[in-house]
């Protein structure tokens, strides 16, 4: 097993990716926290095991014209092998189909699939010259299942199963891993805003009863980065939300 290097994390600055970001660092990884607020990437690395190492930095991934020089900012900053990918920065933007504005269109494809497009294209390049890296990408069971409101979520989030296997596909030869997580209702800001409500009526197809924990997320992201023998795989962490349909 290789000693942890670096380990990017967009969308680590909150919810699950911090959650990912923390049992990175637990295990000894040097964590570049990402999100759009600096300030909390700075703060939230700061907070890591072992802080003083980590770096935190601000990049828009709904602006793909700036996603890679970012990406080439955090590879000089971390200065060591990057062996950690993970896709964690996600928006969701409800409207039914007639009614979505283009914005909220652009907003949820270009963060939640083009973004992780450009950032695994350069940090696949990075993973090829060591010939080893371990990417994840955070989906979703609404990409899956599909989700009334949700048909741009769920299309951005279905994307990243094709993209993330076609990766897997490519990649295995240079000892790049590449995997996707998809996580079910989970309590998170963005689950916050629900009324208590729909909670209980989500709650209530959910087969194990209860919103999913970051923590718990992020102990099937480490289960990722620590297997050697799993690639291509979409993995639910979902309370059994999927076995309903
Ligand atoms: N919570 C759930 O129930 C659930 C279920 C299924 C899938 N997911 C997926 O899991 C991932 C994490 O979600 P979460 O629940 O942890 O959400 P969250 O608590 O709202 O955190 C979202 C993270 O993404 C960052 N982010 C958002 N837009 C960004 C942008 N344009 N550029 C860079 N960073 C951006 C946020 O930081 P800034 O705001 O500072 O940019 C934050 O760090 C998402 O991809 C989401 O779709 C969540």
């Amino acid at each position: 097993m290789l000693k942890p290097g670096g380990a990017v994390i967009f969308g680590g600055s909150r919810g699950i990716g911090r959650a990912i970001a923390f049992n990175l660092a637990e295990k000894g990884y040097t964590v570049a926290v990402v999100s759009r607020n600096g300030d909390q990437c700075l703060a939230a690395a700061a907070e890591l095991p072992k802080a003083g190492t980590h770096i935190g930095l601000a990049c828009d991934l709904s602006k793909p014209d700036e996603i890679q020089a970012s990406c080439a900012d955090i590879e000089k900053r971390l200065d060591q092998p990057i062996h950690v990918l993970v896709n964690s920065a996600g928006v969701v933007r409800d409207g039914v189909t007639p009614r979505i504005q283009l914005p909220d269109i652009h907003a949820q494809v270009n963060t939640n699939l083009i973004g992780p497009m450009i950032t695994c294209k350069h940090f696949s390049t990075v993973m090829m010259k060591q010939r080893y890296g371990c990417i994840i990408n955070i989906g979703s069971v609404i990409g899956s299942m599909g989700n009334s409101g949700q048909s741009v979520y769920s299309a951005s989030k279905a994307g990243l199963v094709g993209f993330t296997k076609s990766v897997a596909k490519e990649l295995v030869r240079y000892g790049i891993r590449a995997n996707l997580i998809e996580p079910g209702f989970i309590h998170t800001d963005m689950t916050q805003g629900l009324s208590e409500q729909q909670k209980e009526r989500i709650q209530a197809g959910i087969p194990l009863n209860r919103f999913g924990l970051s923590q718990e997320v992020a102990d099937a992201a480490l289960f990722l980065v620590e297997s050697s023998y799993t690639t291509g795989q979409v993995f639910k962490v979902d309370g059994g939300l999927s076995l309903q349909f």
